[in-house]
């Protein structure tokens, strides 16, 4: 009963406030599209953040820091977004309306859209379940992720490695917002060339101390020939115990017919020279295409979250989250 009220508030608000929404989404949409391709920065980074400010607006990850970046980033607007979001956020504040695609927990009946606010808590949490027992933090295609400015604790080393133009621009806002922490080092690099880690080394990662790699969303714009580089260098610089965490998309999901919202995606996202590779076959057992992948740069399985077995036609799942440790 409270759910229907909830909804009906919402489709009122959203009836009655539709020209500020598709006015602030339009103005939101471009200046996002026109600014990215200009400053030739990661267009799929500034969406990332998009997700993190809605779930900021709901109450379910507060983030002040995403609001500040955004609030002072050029490729996004806030008001854009605000307006877009309006009727929802004041359903929310009125009647504690939450869209049911911010907070699905079940893994099977994660959605092509859910899995966006699903796989943010789901790294979140890894990460604070496992900082306590590293030395290090490496963000691997860190883009606009804001997750390492909010690391407490000092002792720990953090470095975030991406491209040029998209690192300069991430410095430059945490700059102007006032959120720049000295206790990150940035470091910029095209995972392309194979010899990455030689900079990490070079800018004072240490090889005895255990790491956490974070490495969201980043492998499906790779040749599989450089996913496996980047495991091998990985596997390389790390001492035993150290972690992995990654997503994988299946090849279904970003090169096959079926998911029509993915496919227009596509297209749009080669506009700004981005382009999706690599991926697993999810019809397969997806543990062990894990092994075939992990097992020969000293990886093993530690924990797997597989998403979407229930929503899509196929009944395969489409999107999977993984925690390897070096061995
Ligand atoms: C979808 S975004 C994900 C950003 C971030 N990991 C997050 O989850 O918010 C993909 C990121 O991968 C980076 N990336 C893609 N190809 C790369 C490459 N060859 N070398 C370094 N970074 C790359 C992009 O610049 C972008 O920041």
């Amino acid at each position: 009963m409270i759910k229907l009220s909830q909804y009906l508030t919402y489709g009122i608000l959203q009836l009655l406030l539709l020209p500020v929404s598709v006015l602030g989404a339009f103005y939101a949409f471009q200046k996002e599209k026109y600014i990215s391709k200009k400053l030739n920065i990661s267009y799929t980074a500034g969406q990332v953040i998009q997700g993190q400010w809605i779930l900021h607006f709901f109450g379910i990850r507060e983030d002040k820091k995403i609001i500040k970046f955004i609030k002072n980033f050029p490729a996004e607007s806030h008001i854009g977004f605000y307006m877009m979001m309006l009727p929802a956020i004041i359903a929310n504040k009125i009647t504690g309306f939450t869209p049911t695609a911010l907070v699905k927990k079940n893994l099977k009946k994660i959605s092509s859209y859910s899995f966006l606010f699903f796989r943010t808590m789901k790294f979140d949490s890894i990460i604070s379940q496992n900082i306590n027992f590293v030395d290090q933090l490496v963000i691997i295609g860190a883009g606009f992720d804001l997750r390492a400015n909010s690391i407490k604790n000092s002792n720990i080393k953090i470095f975030e490695l991406d491209k040029k133009n998209t690192q300069d621009l991430k410095i430059k806002t945490l700059k102007k917002a006032k959120i720049y922490d000295n206790n990150i080092t940035y470091i910029n690099c095209d995972l392309n060339n194979k010899n990455w880690s030689d900079d990490l080394i070079n800018n004072g990662f240490d090889k005895s101390e255990k790491t956490l790699f974070l490495f969201e969303s980043v492998s499906c714009y790779l040749e599989k020939e450089i996913v496996e580089n980047t495991f091998e260098q990985i596997s390389s610089i790390s001492v035993k115990g150290s972690l992995l965490a990654q997503d994988f998309y299946s090849t279904k999901f970003l090169h096959g017919s079926e998911f029509r919202r993915v496919k227009k995606g596509k297209e749009l996202i080669k506009k700004f020279g981005e382009n999706w590779k690599f991926t697993l076959d999810m019809s397969k057992d997806i543990k062990e295409e894990l092994k075939l992948l992990f097992n020969t740069n000293n990886l093993v399985e530690k924990e797997l979250f597989i998403c979407g077995k229930n929503s899509t036609k196929s009944k395969e799942p489409f999107y999977a989250i993984s925690l390897a440790k070096t061995i």
